[in-house]
């Protein structure tokens, strides 16, 4: 008997009684409301309160949160276009079709899956909502290869607002073409890869004939499985005249699963920004993108010659550009709590995930993330906490360094900069003493002692020429990522991560 547990997966909102045709002795019963999968017969599951067989099919109740996200942003899309045909290319026993119909609220949804074995559970889990609403049809069930499906939508002009994509391996790759060719324009595809070795940079060679991306190992292989499966979609909407760009973006542990929903629109291949290379120094653990055009002329911080080379691996080319949109995810977060799938009572792991997307989706967060683990064993210290060095991050400010002259004085009294001229003030003092003129110079919590000031004055009255800061920078852009536990997101370089890490022990 099958005994599955959900964490997530709070008691549904939707008034299931009058959405669903009670079939099923259970599906009215109290224990929908329960916050998880007691089954009543083997293979029998609920899912956010919905009662569904799974027979012989492929199915995880580990990608219950892949399927709430698609229901929320399908949710979405119906409450502002006002309309919602969902295909679903691969729906296995039919679990996301019937979600799309009862909780999405989609007016018609076509449940394709290949194997035809499957059809009495598909139509008997869906047959829970009325097929026919007047004279249409509110649901259908096919059985074709995925591609002969899309094309066939295509060829009769038949479009959908949404279609979901839940492959195997990397086969999304295989159907993306055939999807944005039957997807309206503005409307969205919910694409899964499940190709760990490929983001682990093992088998570079099929990443490139996959998603067009020759992949090298790097540290946060499972960051670069989200972006080879953008970059590939990228690619593949641009032959069609469509730009493509991430909602959000979803990596889970168990398969590895990688999920993203993606926006289509006419346009473009970015040119400069977003679609490029990345590259990773083993040295010193640096990365940085590289655009196109400075393919031949790749060189780490850490080395200026090119005969240490060998350190530097690149990947690409990839999505470079924001995992997340997150005006999307927080509309996501909203209507999450209008379900009560968030907040109070709800259980913590889908509003922990959309939270840390939130903040993720910083814009000045660059790709990867850093594994504290890595800065530690650099740095040779403990690894340190992630709240404190998170925290270190943020209260980090850089001031760049010039020769102070009397005319440069006049011109920033001229602009008006009183107060930048009284942090100069400030901090020159102590500035003098550990920089020269140009040095790029970090500064923690100086501002708050006032002490500085008065001497850094009465230096100045004995001399001509001193040493003060031009610019003052805010502190670095750092989140969790949600996909590596013990690891950060943010701008501040390695070396930085380092001497940070060193501080914080004393080092
Ligand atoms: C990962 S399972 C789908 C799980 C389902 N979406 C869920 O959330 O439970 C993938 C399904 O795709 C079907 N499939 C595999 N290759 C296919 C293809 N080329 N065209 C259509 N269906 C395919 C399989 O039979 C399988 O049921």
């Amino acid at each position: 008997m099958l005994s599955l547990y959900p964490k997530t997966l709070s008691p549904s909102p939707f008034n299931l009684t009058s959405s669903l045709i009670p079939k099923k002795p259970s599906i009215s019963s109290p224990s929908l409301y329960v916050n998880s999968t007691t089954c009543c017969q083997p293979n029998q599951i609920t899912e956010r309160g919905i009662l569904f067989d799974t027979g012989d099919t492929f199915f995880r109740h580990e990608s219950a949160t892949g399927r709430d996200l698609g229901v929320l942003s399908a949710a979405l899309y119906k409450q502002s276009k006002g309309q919602l045909r969902v295909l679903d290319a691969m729906c296995g026993c039919g679990i996301r079709s019937l979600r799309y119909l009862v909780e999405s609220k989609a007016d018609f949804v076509l449940a394709n899956d290949a194997n035809e074995s499957h059809r009495r559970v598909i139509l008997d889990n869906l047959a829970q909502v009325e097929r026919l609403e007047g004279e249409k049809k509110r649901w259908v069930v096919t059985h074709c290869e995925a591609n002969r499906i899309l094309t066939d939508c295509y060829l009769q002009r038949d479009y959908f607002d949404y279609i979901d994509l839940d492959s195997f391996g990397s086969d999304s790759s295989f159907f993306l073409r055939a999807a944005f060719s039957s997807l309206k324009l503005d409307g969205l595809v919910y694409v899964t890869s499940t190709d760990g070795y490929s983001s682990g940079g093992h088998r570079p060679f099929h990443s490139l004939s996959a998603f067009g991306a020759y992949v090298r190992p790097m540290p946060y292989a499972n960051e670069l499985g989200l972006r080879i499966l953008i970059g590939g979609a990228v690619r593949e909407a641009s032959v069609l005249g469509y730009r493509v760009t991430p909602l959000f973006s979803y990596y889970s542990y168990h398969g590895p699963v990688f999920r993203v929903l993606l926006r289509m629109n006419r346009g473009k291949l970015p040119e400069k920004r977003d679609y490029g290379f990345i590259c990773y120094c083993n040295r010193c653990g640096n990365s940085q993108a590289v655009s196109w055009d400075e393919l031949g002329q790749i060189r780490c911080p850490c080395n200026n010659s090119t005969k240490d080379a060998a350190s530097l691996v690149v990947s690409g080319p990839l999505w470079t550009g924001p995992l997340h949109s997150g005006a999307y995810i927080m509309e996501m977060l909203n209507l999450a709590e209008q379900w009560g799938w968030v907040g109070k009572d709800a259980g913590t792991g889908l509003e922990k995930l959309l939270k840390r997307m939130l903040e993720e989706s910083d814009p000045r967060l660059p790709f990867g993330y850093i594994k504290l683990d890595e800065v530690a064993s650099r740095a040779q210290t403990n690894t340190p906490s992630i709240s404190t060095i998170m925290s270190s991050l943020h209260k980090v400010f850089y001031f760049y360094v010039l020769l102070y002259s009397q005319a440069f004085e006049l011109q920033l009294r001229r602009k008006g900069c009183v107060l930048l001229l009284k942090t100069v003030y400030c901090l020159a003092e102590y500035l003098i003493q550990y920089t020269q003129a140009g040095d790029f110079l970090q500064v923690e919590e100086i501002l708050n002692d006032s002490r500085n000031m008065g001497m850094f004055v009465s230096w100045l009255k004995t001399s001509n020429e001193v040493t003060v800061l031009f610019m003052l920078q805010e502190g670095y852009a750092a989140s969790r990522s949600h996909i590596a536990h013990n690891a950060i997101k943010t701008d501040c370089p390695m070396a930085g991560c380092i001497r940070i890490a060193k501080k914080i022990h004393g080092c």
